[in-house]
């Protein structure tokens, strides 16, 4: 059985991130702004991540679009006190702009978008904080309310499936196609 169907929607996540405890403290997230893109555009992954994010430079060119094509995009730094150690961005509605009809975990849903930690500050707790940090600011509903987080990577990322299978996302094998990444949502 290929490794990427180890992990079924079985429903026994003990853990959920309302209950889970920051462990760096001074963690948060910064709206990219004209001060600190190019810091962030020097963060990047290890070689053998690369194929599972895109350049940060990459990202930041393709949340402009999708905000300039009037849809919504945001995209943060993530700062450990004023080190910056990651990038995400957030996503909302059909994000990508699709003709077709989009599946309802994504219609008026929250996305997770090309996460990263540095590769010089992985294995630290700064995922699974920064993904808690992420979520409780999705929390505050910036582009209207929603009922799902959703997210998606490629189905070889055990680390990815991993940080966020214990956050509770569940994996969405009906709407995964072979040669594209997994679809996993959480119920907000
Ligand atoms: C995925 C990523 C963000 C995790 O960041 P991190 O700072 O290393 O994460 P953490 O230190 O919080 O570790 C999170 C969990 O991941 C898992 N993990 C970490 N390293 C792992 C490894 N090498 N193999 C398997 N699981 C691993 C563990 O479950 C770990 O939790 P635990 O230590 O409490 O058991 C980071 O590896 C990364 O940027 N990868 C490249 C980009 C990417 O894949 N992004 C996701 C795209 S959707």
């Amino acid at each position: 059985m290929p490794k990427r169907y180890m992990w079924m929607n079985d429903g026994d996540n003990k853990m959920t991130d309302k209950s889970y405890e920051i462990k760096n403290k001074n963690l948060r997230l910064v709206k990219v702004d004209t001060d600190n893109f190019y810091e962030l555009s020097l963060l990047s992954v290890n070689d053998d991540q690369k194929g599972f994010v895109a350049d940060n430079v990459f990202s930041l060119a393709l949340a402009y679009a999708t905000v300039a094509e009037g849809r919504f995009a945001q995209a943060f730094g993530i700062y450990d006190g004023d080190t910056p150690v990651g990038f995400v961005m957030i996503g909302f509605n059909n994000v990508f702009g699709c003709k077709d009809e989009v599946p309802d975990f994504i219609k008026n849903n929250y996305l997770i978008w090309r996460f990263m930690i540095d590769k010089k500050y992985q294995k630290k707790g700064y995922g699974k904080d920064g993904v808690k940090l992420v979520l409780d600011y999705i929390r505050t509903f910036p582009a209207g309310k929603a009922e799902y987080c959703w997210l998606s990577y490629e189905p070889e990322n055990e680390t990815a499936r991993e940080l966020y299978r214990f956050f509770g996302f569940k994996e969405r094998e009906d709407y995964y196609y072979e040669g594209y990444e997994m679809p996993a949502v959480l119920k907000l």
